[in-house]
């Protein structure tokens, strides 16, 4: 399995922390916030990891990663050249993977409290085609809302007014290589952006769409609010560690 992480947009929401840096190279609790996702698919064995960012800041990510080996992995970079959505730098990943292989997609500032190589080294040998991480919050509108109907999810909303749950869609997804083709055949969301949570509904329409609910901790990173949470996860994480 392949893995990508996406680490552009503007992180206007962070300004201005983001105003001469990416939000992805700012510091959570103790390590450069992609570090975190990074350690995500590396943990479940994935060597082989695609880094996407914009053309401002690429520079820095090649001088904080290198090529990988610090992490035992293999880096490669993709740049974005403008922000179009998470599903658009999505696409520019296509030849990274072959057809007959699957691939671990991240959110740059998405961090997980406990490990979930687990799961994620299990998609390998699954039949779905597409796999979302769901995680109950207080604040849903914030994020992409799975609707369930005896355990699976039937559809995603992208910051609904009016959540149908409070399972908010983590930016960790698992897909095969139909993904590229899916987003194809996306137009832009009235925000201009083609969406992720649209290529998820496609999946579910598809039935080909598992879901799995995470019981541990995870923040994203993107709002002072949650920058601050994500921070204060990782540090429970390093001190319980300790
Ligand atoms: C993105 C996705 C959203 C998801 C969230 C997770 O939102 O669009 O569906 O729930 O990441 O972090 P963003 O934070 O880019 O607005």
């Amino acid at each position: 399995m392949k893995g990508i992480v996406l680490a552009g947009g503007l992180g206007t929401r962070l300004l201005p922390l983001t105003k001469v840096t990416n939000k992805h190279l700012l510091p959570v609790y103790h390590k450069p916030m992609v570090y975190f996702p990074i350690e995500v698919l590396v943990g479940a064995g994935i060597k082989e990891i695609l880094i996407i960012t914009g053309p401002e800041n690429a520079g820095d990510f090649m001088k904080l990663l290198g090529s990988g080996k610090e992490f035992s992995a293999n880096f490669s970079y993709k740049i974005q050249d403008e922000a179009g959505g998470i599903a658009q730098a999505l696409g520019l990943a296509e030849g990274f993977v072959a057809e007959s292989e699957k691939v671990a997609v991240i959110l740059g500032d998405n961090i997980f409290e406990k490990s979930i190589s687990q799961s994620i080294a299990k998609f390998e040998k699954e039949t779905f085609k597409a796999k979302v991480f769901l995680k109950q919050v207080e604040h849903p509108e914030r994020f992409g809302v799975a609707e369930l109907k005896g355990g699976k999810v039937i559809s995603i909303v992208e910051k609904p007014k009016s959540p149908k749950s409070n399972y908010a869609v983590t930016g960790l997804y698992l897909y095969d290589s139909s993904v590229f083709e899916i987003i194809k055949t996306l137009k832009p969301s009235p925000r201009g952006e083609l969406e992720i949570t649209e290529v998820n509904n496609e999946y579910i329409r598809r039935g080909e769409m598992a879901c799995e609910s995470l019981t541990s901790g995870w923040s994203d990173a993107g709002t002072i609010e949650s920058l601050y949470r994500a921070s204060a996860l990782a540090r429970e994480e390093t001190n319980k560690s300790a």
